[in-house]
């Protein structure tokens, strides 16, 4: 399986649908069945590891791109 993730200019990171995310022991959070979910990048979130959009509030500044 091949999984798609995306690093969003001034958010977070997007990760396909499909995907399993897990702890570091290996247990499951969530899998990503039928819609993409978030992870946040900014350190604000209060769900880490997922995105709550509080990198808005944060005015959040991250852009990067692949070289
Ligand atoms: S990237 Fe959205 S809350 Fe951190």
């Amino acid at each position: 399986m091949s999984s798609k993730i995306t690093v969003l200019n001034h958010g977070p990171l997007q990760v396909e649908a499909g995907a399993q995310v897990c702890d570091a022991a290996g247990k499951i959070f969530t899998s990503t069945e039928g819609k993409p979910i978030f992870l946040c990048r900014c350190g604000q979130s209060a769900n880490k590891p997922f995105c709550d959009g509080a990198h808005r509030k944060a005015e959040f500044k991250s852009e990067v791109a692949a070289s």
